[in-house]
């Protein structure tokens, strides 16, 4: 049975992403008093970075990271980890590098892969979600296209992680950090809506006006392959953690938690 996920109103995206974060925290140290680890699914762009700085803050006030397990979304195809905009250099300059992750213990889809070994590459990142237990908490934000991960519109359920075209609003709404569209990557890995689905809590971050309006149509019943992030209501422990711009639109006829 489809479930439109439960909203949260914050006034400012600080004070979501605190809340995401002593969520995540909790979770991570009850699993170490247990012996046990905790395994993360990550997003980039501009959205996650008041929660990764607020983790940085939980760390150095005494929250460890040894336990931890994360796997990224997504990575563009064709990009060395060094470059500024691949999503390996956003992750160690935002979260990875402050805190007591061990190294092996970070997975990220590798945009070097050359084509021929691609479709392993793919296979070997579920693998190693399996190998770690699965994902506890998956962090997301949306597209104003509605896309989650690089699942652009027109994605389907069932697709595992694997190689994807960018879609024109995103290369758009990318164009700036690159300089120009034209030098925006084309194709990307990423987690496929199945493997997003697999996970067992989804929290999907949305913050600002310009989410708006994709954030009322993630939330209102009826899903569609042209907003993957509809694709949602197939889960039953998703929540919307959404500022006030963002959730100004909201028409769901059950109110926020
Ligand atoms: C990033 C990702 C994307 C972004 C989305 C929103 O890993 O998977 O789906 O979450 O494009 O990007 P921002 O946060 O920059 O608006």
């Amino acid at each position: 049975m489809p479930k439109i996920p439960s909203y949260h109103l914050f006034p400012t995206a600080e004070t979501a992403s605190k809340t995401l974060a002593a969520e995540i925290g909790e979770l991570v140290s009850s699993r170490a008093a247990a012996g046990q680890s905790a395994v993360l699914g990550l997003a980039t762009g501009s959205t996650p970075i008041p929660l990764y700085e607020e983790l940085v803050c939980l760390h150095r006030k005494g929250l460890s990271f040894a336990n931890v397990t994360t796997f990224n979304l997504d990575e563009y195809l064709g990009l060395e980890r060094k470059h500024k905009e691949s999503y390996w250099h956003f992750m160690h300059t935002h979260l990875f590098d402050h805190i007591n992750i061990p190294p092996g213990n970070i997975y990220i889809p590798d945009g070097t892969i050359a084509d021929e070994n691609l479709q392993g590459h793919c296979l070997d990142f579920e693998n190693a979600i399996v190998r770690a237990g699965g994902i506890d908490l998956q962090v997301l934000g949306i597209g104003r296209n509605g896309h989650i991960g690089f699942n652009e519109p027109g994605a389907s359920p069932e697709v595992r992680t694997h190689v994807t075209s960018l879609n024109k609003v995103t290369i758009a709404d990318a164009a700036e950090s690159f300089d120009g569209p034209q030098n925006v990557p084309a194709r990307a890995i990423t987690m496929g809506v199945g493997t997003i689905l697999d996970a067992r809590r989804v929290v999907l971050l949305a913050f600002g006006g310009s989410k708006a309006g994709i954030v009322n149509r993630a939330l209102t019943p009826g899903i569609t392959s042209e907003v993957p992030a509809t694709y949602l209501q197939l889960h039953d422990n998703v929540s919307f953690f959404v500022d006030t711009d963002a959730g100004a639109a909201i028409e769901a006829s059950s109110p926020p938690e």
